[in-house]
């Protein structure tokens, strides 16, 4: 985990990334399955399309009644888990700090009759009062920010007391860190010689790129116990792995795609963290 950035590099970081994510997260899923525009039944094959590769996520939402409930979700990209939160009752608030997410949000919201209750603002300074929140979603928005701690903090500060909060973090100890940074770094210092080590920004590509191939401008990876750390104030931490990469065995032998692999290995050496955590009642 990187520690936090000074002010400008603050607000220099905050422009790069307003920029980088105008293009909607889940523009080259979009594009992979010939989705051009945004009618309701394009935006529906999409979201179909999403769900199938996160089967996972909506055990983070059926557990919790969210009818009624003011919910905020932080960091929107195409869309699709906002759509899902509204659809279960949700009194929705959405945030992002580009406006390529916050339009597209806007627009679904509209589609559904509801008020496009969505910001555009930083996690950092998140624009509501303290205790405004029953639940807040962030998933996979958080450790772009520059400043995990504070992003938390301000998560804490706007969840309503008994409040909760289901945040995804990339995991620092999965396979494919291990396997494609880790190991390289040991080999090379094993063989005191320069080996084919990844930078960071192509560490940073492995996880998000734009449709020409640019990384996101920053991106934190944590491990359980950090996740932990960073979750202190909160009572109820419940930390689950999730996600996988396809991958060939050894010698190129067999393939093993991603779907064999979330409910066994990707349990364990997954790619995400879901760290789901409540606000206590009393301090
Ligand atoms: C990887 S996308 C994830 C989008 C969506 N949650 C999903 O899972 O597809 C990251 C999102 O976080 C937003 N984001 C990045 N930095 C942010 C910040 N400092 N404050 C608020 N949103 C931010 C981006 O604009 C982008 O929509």
């Amino acid at each position: 985990m990187e520690t936090a950035v000074d002010d400008s590099s603050q607000r220099s970081l905050d422009r790069r990334n307003a920029e980088f994510w105008n293009e909607l997260c889940g523009t080259g899923l979009a594009r992979a399955i010939g989705i051009t525009d945004v009618t309701t039944e394009s935006l529906r094959r999409f979201d179909d399309a999403y769900f199938g590769m996160y089967p996972y996520l909506m055990d983070y939402v059926t557990p919790y009644a969210l009818n009624g409930k003011k919910v905020l979700e932080i960091g929107l990209g195409y869309g699709t888990l906002g759509q899902r939160l509204v659809e279960r009752g949700a009194d929705y608030h959405g945030l992002d700090i580009s406006p390529g997410p916050v339009m597209m949000m806007r627009y679904r919201l509209q589609q559904l009759g509801r008020q496009p209750n969505v910001r555009e603002g930083s996690a950092l300074e998140m624009p509501y009062d303290a205790e405004t929140f029953d639940y807040v979603y962030s998933i996979g928005c958080l450790h772009h920010t520059g400043n995990l701690q504070r992003a938390i903090a301000e998560v804490h500060r706007v969840l309503k007391l008994g409040g909760r909060s289901i945040i995804m973090l990339y995991n620092r100890h999965s396979f494919r860190q291990i396997v494609r940074v880790t190991l390289p770094r040991w080999r090379e210092w094993l063989n005191r010689r320069k080996a084919k080590v990844l930078s960071g920004e192509d560490v940073r590509a492995m996880y998000d790129t734009n449709s020409v191939g640019e990384a996101a401008p920053h991106t934190d990876y944590v491990t359980r116990q950090e996740a932990g750390r960073l979750f202190a104030g909160f009572s109820r931490v419940c930390i689950d792995v999730q996600n996988f990469d396809s991958f060939w065995l050894p010698g190129r032998i067999l393939f093993i795609p991603r779907e064999n692999c979330l409910n066994n290995i990707g349990r364990v050496l997954g790619l995400d963290l879901y760290i789901t955590a409540v606000k206590r009642e009393t301090s």
